[in-house]
């Protein structure tokens, strides 16, 4: 498995990608919100300008594709910075995707650990990961890469999460 970025090269995989997920889908995790753009080329150009130039109110994130045999299996991204009253609290630095039909074959795991990589090389040395408390999925996930345990928490919606550390 590789991450890359976002770029003209993958329209076609991204689409495919895009659209696999159940037609009821309403947010890719991870993804830069792919979900809601049907066109293309606007979702890589914003992307980008998430990782060098966001809009105020949002943190620098860089956003990579999860490639496997050439075919995109997942989408993740982490946050420079957790100077946001959501991320800080139960968003986190990370969050990601598993194409529905790839899933519980490790590809979650190993796109985890590379993510961890590039979140070294810009210097990030302690990532805040959360999941909600019901999904197991996620928990799991985070538990198998070495996260540890903080605490959990209520949000104003009553929905419950968990959060973790990794320290890289
Ligand atoms: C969370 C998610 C990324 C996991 O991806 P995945 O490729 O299925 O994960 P892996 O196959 O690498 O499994 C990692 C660990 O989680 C466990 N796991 C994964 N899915 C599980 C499930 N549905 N129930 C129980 N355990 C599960 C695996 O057994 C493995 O643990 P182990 O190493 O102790 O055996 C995927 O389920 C997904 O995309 N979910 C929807 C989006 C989401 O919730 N993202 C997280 C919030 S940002």
């Amino acid at each position: 498995m590789k991450l890359i970025k976002p770029n003209i090269n993958y329209i076609d995989e991204i689409k495919t990608f895009k659209y696999g997920f159940w037609r009821n889908w309403r947010e890719l995790h991870g993804s830069n919100q792919l979900a809601r753009y049907s066109d293309i080329r606007s979702w890589i150009e914003s992307t980008l300008l998430l990782e060098s130039n966001p809009a105020e109110n949002f943190v620098r994130t860089s956003t990579y594709m999860a490639i496997q045999n050439n075919k995109i299996v997942g989408m993740c991204d982490f946050k420079h910075s957790l100077n946001h009253p959501i991320l800080s609290l139960w968003g986190g630095n990370i969050a990601c995707c598993i194409h529905p039909k790839e899933r519980k074959k490790g590809y979650g795991a190993k796109m985890l650990n590379l993510l961890l990589c590039e979140c070294m090389s810009f210097g990030i040395r302690k990532v805040l990961l959360t999941a909600n408390f019901n999904n197991i999925a996620s928990n799991k996930l985070i538990q198998a890469s070495y996260g540890i345990f903080e605490k959990e928490i209520t949000v104003d919606d009553g929905a419950k999460y968990n959060r973790y550390w990794i320290f890289i």
